[in-house]
């Protein structure tokens, strides 16, 4: 059987939106039924960018929720927060030394930083390692598949590298995993349509938030430009309401004859995004309802952390335990 392994990392307040949902969490849903798998909230991560320790707390609870909302279960799913597995961050002070500087200058998150704001001496080392932090999550666990979103693919190609490289150096002990992206939903446009949805960039649609915010967004997206009056014709394409009907799998046939009416310029904007919204809440109405009981639980949450913890831990000790002997301090 197949191992599979991902993770998600907790740094926005606002919680899970469409475009994780369709790149990340669906696939990762659909994955328990086809392999041993992996999840974890990749909480280490965060701390780069969320400096205020209650957000932590509050953002890795709230993600770690919401996963289980979705349908991890965690009868089948090892399913874990990445902070209580301390041979991750063990391993990754060994991975530190089978990369350069330079293979970690041309990760696009680095470079994305430098180019908003700051000068390369300011950035903090956990943004700049956090490719070997990664790496140490996945290759830790042997996993055969890495599904994510395409943002991650440079990621899950420098973990690939990383475990060459130590192979080459120690002997075959890590695993190359493949990396998984499924095409269509690999990167969703954010409302805008210019940019894949992202929470940081406001373009994007939380699935958790309540019916004003969700509305707000929705009744934001961009749609065809040239069409100043409901009465003129469209182009279905430039609205990027269609595109979510179609990711979202909407009746066919209710999407064409909206899509045809369009054309015609015989519905107006409102009216397609109204539908949608409706739509939305429907699709979404029974992991909302579902995280709201879950929340309510405080003390089954706290279960499930450490029993997922302890299924990683045993494994993450084997793994660690041939690493350690293979590098020569065991
Ligand atoms: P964000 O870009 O909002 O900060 P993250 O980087 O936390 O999202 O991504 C979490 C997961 O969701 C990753 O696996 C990522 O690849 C996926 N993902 C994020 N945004 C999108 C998108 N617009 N389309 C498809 N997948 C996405
Ligand atoms: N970096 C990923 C994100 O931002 C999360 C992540 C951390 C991850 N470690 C991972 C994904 C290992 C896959 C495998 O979403």
């Amino acid at each position: 059987m197949k191992r599979i392994l991902s993770g998600i990392t907790p740094s926005s307040q606002k919680g899970l939106h469409l475009g994780n949902f369709l790149g990340a969490v669906k696939p990762h849903i659909e994955f328990q039924d086809k392999g041993e798998c992996f999840y974890f909230i990749a909480n280490l991560h965060a701390l780069n960018n969320v400096f205020d320790p209650a957000n932590v707390r509050r953002n890795t609870q709230n993600i770690f929720t919401e996963y289980l909302a979705f349908g991890i279960d965690p009868e089948k799913t090892t399913f874990y927060i990445q902070s209580d597995i301390p041979q991750i961050p063990y391993l990754q002070t060994i991975l530190n030394n089978t990369v350069t500087m330079a293979e970690l200058k041309r990760m696009h998150a680095y470079k994305d930083k430098l180019q908003n704001d700051v000068a390369q001496d300011t950035i903090n080392f956990g943004l700049f390692s956090y490719p070997v932090l990664m790496a140490a999550d996945i290759l830790l666990f042997k996993p055969d598949i890495i599904p994510v979103g395409e943002d991650q693919a440079q990621h899950v190609e420098i973990a690939r590298d990383i475990a060459k490289t130590f192979n080459a150096r120690y002997g075959e002990i890590f695993k190359i995993p493949d990396l998984y992206i499924k095409k269509e939903t690999a990167r969703v446009p954010g409302i805008y349509g210019d940019r894949k949805m992202s929470k940081s960039l406001g373009n994007d649609i939380p699935i958790f938030g309540t019916e004003e915010e969700v509305k707000k967004q929705i009744m934001a997206i961009k749609t065809d430009p040239a069409r100043i009056h409901p009465t003129d014709p469209g182009n279905p394409d430039k609205n990027i309401t269609f595109t979510y009907f179609d990711l979202l799998e909407y009746d066919k046939n209710k999407l064409e004859s909206m899509k045809e009416l369009y054309r015609k310029g015989k519905i107006g904007d409102v009216e397609i995004k109204t539908t949608f919204f409706r739509f939305f809440l429907e699709y979404f109405a029974d992991f909302r309802t579902k995280k709201t009981v879950l929340l309510k639980d405080k003390d089954q949450i706290h279960k499930l952390r450490l029993g997922g913890a302890q299924k990683a831990i045993k494994i993450a000790e084997k793994v660690l335990k041939d690493v350690a002997e293979a590098v020569g301090i065991l």
